[in-house]
């Protein structure tokens, strides 16, 4: 059975979750999660006085990443959950975090350097219609980071199978991580997931798999002349 992506379903599974996010995503990933989402953000080249938008910015760990790079950029998370919104503030109250719909952004058009989103696109049922958002808000010539589970092989089955049971030895209610696994294989292979950028004006830059290609990070560029 295809999962359900009804919004409203969505914001309130993470509301329920957040405040075991991190510690959840530390035991399913070893850890590993932190350095993958480093090394995707160490792929950016960010000047002093860029204008960075974090959507579906959870608990904040892409924008600390992004901050700690380079303390004089101008960073803003949005994410629709309140209680993963009210996470992200408390850890990094130097960073402004925004409780947002990605599909409804609520900035002016070109208004940033660079997008990053990391296990997010995934949740959204209308994932065009946040594709497109941020390709109105990213200034020409702008770049996005996009990670999140890559190929569907064998690899991936094991990862599924230890954060089944993992999950399940220290919690008992696993539901979840179930929806986790399934939109993870229900997702968008990488090749296929590029042509949906691609469809809406993005150029692909750059592509990096991460642990055998269980994680896939892309970076896009707003091409200059996709609406002349
Ligand atoms: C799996 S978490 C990823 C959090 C963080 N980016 C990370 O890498 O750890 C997905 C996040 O997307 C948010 N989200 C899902 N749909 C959204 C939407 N339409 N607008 C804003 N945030 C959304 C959820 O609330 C959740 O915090």
């Amino acid at each position: 059975m295809t999962v359900s992506k009804n919004p409203e379903d969505i914001k309130k599974m993470f509301n329920k979750i957040a405040s075991k996010y991190d510690f959840n995503n530390n035991i399913i990933s070893l850890g590993l999660h932190k350095l993958i989402k480093r090394l995707a953000v160490s792929n950016l080249t960010l000047k002093n006085n860029m204008r960075i938008l974090d959507e579906c910015s959870g608990t904040g760990d892409i924008a600390y990443y992004l901050k700690k790079r380079n303390a004089n950029t101008d960073i803003i998370g949005v994410d629709f959950s309140e209680k993963m919104v009210e996470i992200a503030r408390k850890k990094h109250p130097k960073i402004t975090f925004l409780q947002e719909d990605c599909t409804k952004l609520p900035f002016t058009s070109n208004s940033f350097d660079i997008i990053t989103m990391s296990f997010g696109l995934r949740n959204i049922s209308d994932h065009k219609q946040a594709i497109k958002e941020s390709f109105r808000v990213l200034e020409d010539g702008g770049q996005l980071m996009h990670l999140d589970f890559g190929k569907k092989k064998f690899i991936s089955q094991i990862f599924d199978f230890i954060v089944k049971k993992t999950i399940h030895l220290f919690y008992g209610n696993k539901l979840p991580y179930d929806y986790l696994v399934k939109s993870k294989n229900e997702f968008f292979t990488p090749e296929n997931l590029i042509r949906e950028f691609e469809s809406e004006g993005f150029i692909l830059k750059k592509r990096k798999d991460y642990l055998f290609g269980i994680i896939s990070m892309q970076i896009f560029e707003k091409s200059q002349t996709a609406y002349c």
